[in-house]
């Protein structure tokens, strides 16, 4: 899309003078390079042999792409909009198959990962995974470009992260025990040291600017407020796993200060998606939605349960109504509106840096 003209113009640099391309490569936009969950996954999973459900299935993908590509949702996923916000071409994924252009950057996220290693362990890429596999990409593009190329790159380049959220979610959900033998600090301060190790090596590698997110109010999906109503028979969100989110929302701030105190040149950007995602369920139809508690497809009470596409499943008239498109992943719209936080929003949502002022510096 938007590089070609600028291929043609490296092209002709390279036959008129010889010269390694690198001022062509490392354009006015770093590259994008994206870890995380399913809220980042654009489709990595489909190419998982583990029994992971796969959700390149119809009506997942139904808006946009018109066919499901193993995003979890009815069109784009937030680092779809960024990239595009950073003229950026849509960022190819590690596990696809076929020659890869990696310059623009890579999608290493996985739908269902979490920080540690235990969160549906053998049935996903954890946060640990996706680092090796980060590292695997920067071999094979030192081979090509050269090392200095690379770390122009590298340290270009924006570093996107979506965790977490299955760390606390899973547990609960599953009714696991896990929970049980730490305390609420203990287990919050080892996602956030394994986010924090993570960050450290990319660092080491070259990376220099990391965005980062907030948790949802991880109570108020669909999913969260079924268990509620099965659990208690209430019909609020369910506050012990908001708890989670929360300290987990208070410790992440801290460490990336602590991080940034640490490693000389490093800068950041956190978006604060549980205000952000609290004022949108407060208050809907300010953002242009009418329905924040029931998912628009998938079955159950409040269609809650993630069967979206399977053998029986409710789907809504207009997702352009919805928060939700399943029990717990946004739709297109609710994404557009984080992306555009994420990217411009102002320091009271996303600070210190937005992720224009990030790609910028
Ligand atoms: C969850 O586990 C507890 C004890 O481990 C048990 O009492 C409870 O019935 C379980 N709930 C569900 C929904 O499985
Ligand atoms: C990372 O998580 C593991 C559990 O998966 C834990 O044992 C370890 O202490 C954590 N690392 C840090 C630095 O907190
Ligand atoms: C779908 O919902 C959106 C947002 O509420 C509204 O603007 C649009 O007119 C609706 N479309 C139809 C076909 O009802």
């Amino acid at each position: 899309m938007g590089s070609s003209r600028s291929d043609i113009l490296c092209f002709l640099v390279l036959c008129a003078s010889f010269l390694v391309p690198a001022s062509c490569r490392s354009n006015s936009h770093g590259a994008l390079f994206i870890f995380g969950d399913s809220f980042y996954d654009a489709g990595n999973n489909i190419y998982l042999n583990t029994n992971i459900p796969k959700l390149n299935i119809f009506p997942y993908g139904e808006t946009y792409f018109k066919h499901p590509t193993g995003r979890a949702s009815d069109g784009r996923l937030i680092p779809d909009f960024i990239s595009e916000f950073a003229k950026l071409q849509l960022i190819p994924l590690y596990l696809q198959p076929g020659n890869h252009h990696f310059t623009d950057g890579v999608n290493f996220a996985s739908g269902g990962a979490g920080a540690l290693v235990e969160t549906n362990q053998g049935l996903i890429m954890d946060l640990k995974t996706q680092l090796s596999n980060f590292k695997n990409m920067e071999k094979q593009l030192r081979q090509k470009l050269g090392a200095s190329e690379v770390k122009t790159l590298l340290s270009t380049a924006v570093y996107i992260f979506s965790i977490g959220t299955n760390d606390y979610l899973v547990p609960v959900t599953s009714n696991s025990t896990v929970l049980q033998s730490y305390s609420k600090k203990e287990y919050v301060k080892m996602v956030i040291g394994n986010i924090t190790t993570v960050i450290q090596e990319i660092y080491k590698i070259g990376g220099r600017k990391f965005g980062l997110s907030k948790l949802l109010p991880l109570g108020c999906p669909p999913i969260s407020r079924a268990l509620e109503i099965v659990r208690t028979g209430g019909s609020g969100c369910m506050e012990e796993v908001t708890v989670l989110a929360k300290l987990h929302n208070r410790a992440l701030p801290k460490a990336l200060k602590e991080l940034k105190s640490q490693l000389k040149g490093c800068t950041y950007s956190i978006f604060d998606a549980y205000t952000a995602g609290t004022a949108i369920f407060n208050n809907p139809s300010k953002y242009g939605f009418e329905e924040v508690k029931m998912a628009c497809c998938g079955s159950g009470p409040l269609r809650a349960s993630i069967t979206c596409g399977q053998k029986v499943y409710q789907l809504c008239d207009n997702v352009s109504e919805y928060f939700f498109f399943d029990g717990i992943h946004p739709t297109e719209k609710a994404n557009y509106q984080f992306a555009k936080l994420m990217w411009d929003g102002s320091p009271e949502i996303v600070k210190p840096y937005n992720l224009k002022t990030l790609f910028e510096k």
